[in-house]
């Protein structure tokens, strides 16, 4: 079987070890003989790849590894990029979510001004490795889940239309592992779903069994009394602020009780709430490099420091394993069932033809084929029409250098009260990132 050479580009993520171990775990389904790591920031990435070397020696000696900030040497002889950067660092994701709230706003990382000014962020730095790619691997894949996935898809599509990347969110594949387990299913993958919206912004308007079955009362009845809260043993999405999402499913679904809705809705629907919910000198931001952060990089100096990975709890990141579906699917043309960020070109008839949306797609070798989803209800276009504006308005912004546009942006994401409060939380946001965006004029 052919192997696979791969390159992590943000090597020094938190979630860099736990997808290492996830790529050891599925090495009889996606062969590998090369992992390279690639990041901007040397020290972060050294720290996670001294580890990882270690670990990678003492599972599967003959995978080649190699870390390095020298896009050259990165990105030469790549089968596929799997990218999950973050322009800015948490750094710049704290002031995303404090700067917003200080004006009574929605703080958050994808959603809202916060969500905004990090696509501001992220754009060039993605296209930055697409560049890399097309130059030293012209065949390869990049497979994106760089936030915010719906703007940097946007951009992609808009200034690199021929490029060879696919953009995934791993936020329906985690609430499917909580639907399975309302259903008592052994797996996600037992069930087929019908969904359809944009990157954190959609709904399952159907859910069968294998034999056709509608598995849809059962879920719903649980989500009406519990949002998604369920008891499962998970590593990702466990602290107090993921519970408190997942509880507020329940008060989304009563919103529409026809679909069952991605839970970054209630940032859209109830930002009072969230606000209200939200402690402004200590954000979500502050709880991952608590947490998340501080557990990741303590692990990986223990192993760096003992020589060996044999007492670490770093834990696998199982639910990635998406992630090697997807490389699969186009790896070995399994023509898999899965949901991408994508152009819309009809698949959602009556919906913006380019608008990039999240819908079922069969994966295989040539990329991705949507399925055709028909006509979506009117509440639902109606906020979905709203809200791609504002991530077209976003990249628009960002390539024309426009003040004007990333205001009207901000004006209309649903999340900001007025033009006014728009332009307070704008002026703030392009102090802060003067260092990240272009100059606007
Ligand atoms: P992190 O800050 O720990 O890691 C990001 C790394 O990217 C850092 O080491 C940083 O130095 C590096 N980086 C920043 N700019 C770069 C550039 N221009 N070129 C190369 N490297 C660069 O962040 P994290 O919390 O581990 O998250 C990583 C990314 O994955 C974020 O974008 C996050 O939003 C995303 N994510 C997405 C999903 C999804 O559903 N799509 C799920 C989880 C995480
Ligand atoms: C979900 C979303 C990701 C997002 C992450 C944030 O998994 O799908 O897009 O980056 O949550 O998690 P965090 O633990 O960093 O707040
Ligand atoms: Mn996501």
């Amino acid at each position: 079987m052919k192997k696979f050479s791969v390159v992590i580009a943000g090597g020094g993520s938190t979630f860099t070890p736990g997808i290492v171990l996830m790529l050891l775990d599925n090495l009889g389904k996606f062969p590998i003989r090369k992992i390279k790591f690639y990041d901007n920031d040397f020290k972060r990435q050294d720290d996670i790849a001294k580890a990882c070397e270690i670990i990678l020696k003492e599972n599967a000696p003959e995978i080649e590894f190699r870390a390095t900030t020298d896009p050259e040497e990165a990105f030469t002889d790549i089968d596929f990029v799997m990218a999950h950067i973050r322009v800015g660092k948490y750094a710049m994701r704290e002031l995303d979510e404090k700067i917003p709230l200080k004006h009574g706003v929605v703080g958050q990382e994808t959603c809202g001004p916060g969500g905004i000014a990090y696509g501001m962020r992220s754009i060039g730095g993605i296209l930055e490795l697409i560049d890399y790619m097309e130059k030293y691997s012209p065949d390869a894949w990049m497979l994106n889940y760089s936030n915010p996935a719906a703007i940097v898809a946007e951009a992609t599509r808009l200034l690199k239309p021929n490029s060879k990347i696919l953009n995934i969110c791993d936020m329906p594949i985690g609430i499917e592992t909580h639907m399975a387990e309302i259903l008592g299913l052994e797996s996600r993958k037992e069930m087929i779903v019908k969904y359809f919206g944009l990157n954190h912004f959609g709904w399952w308007s159907s859910i069968t069994d294998k034999e056709g079955h509608d598995l849809m009362p059962q879920i719903k009845e649980h989500v009406a009394k519990y949002g998604y809260t369920v008891k499962i043993d998970e590593n990702q999405h466990t602290d107090a602020s993921w519970n408190d999402t997942f509880a507020k499913a329940k008060d989304i679904f009563a919103v529409d009780p026809t679909h069952l809705p991605n839970t970054y809705l209630k940032y859209y629907l109830f930002p009072d709430y969230v606000v209200e919910h939200s402690n402004k000198e200590y954000t979500r931001a502050n709880e991952v490099m608590d947490g998340r952060e501080k557990f990741v990089f303590g692990e990986c100096k223990k192993i760096a420091e003992a020589g060996t990975a044999k007492n670490s709890e770093l834990h696998i990141d199982e639910h990635a394993s998406y992630i090697v579906d997807l490389a699969r699917a186009i790896a070995f043309n399994t023509q898999e069932r899965m949901l991408l960020i994508v152009e819309n070109k009809g698949a959602i008839r009556n919906f913006d033809e380019t608008a990039m949306v999240e819908i079922p797609c069969i994966v295989g070798s040539n990329g991705p084929e949507p399925l055709s989803i028909g006509d979506i209800p009117r509440f639902q276009k109606g906020l979905m029409e709203q809200q791609v504006a504002v991530e077209k308005l976003v990249v628009e912004a960002w390539a024309e250098k426009s003040y004007q546009k990333l205001w009207q942006a901000i004006t209309l994401s649903k999340t900001v009260p007025s033009a006014t409060v728009a332009k307070e939380i704008l002026d703030d946001l392009i102090e802060a990132n003067k260092e990240y965006w272009p100059e606007l004029k």
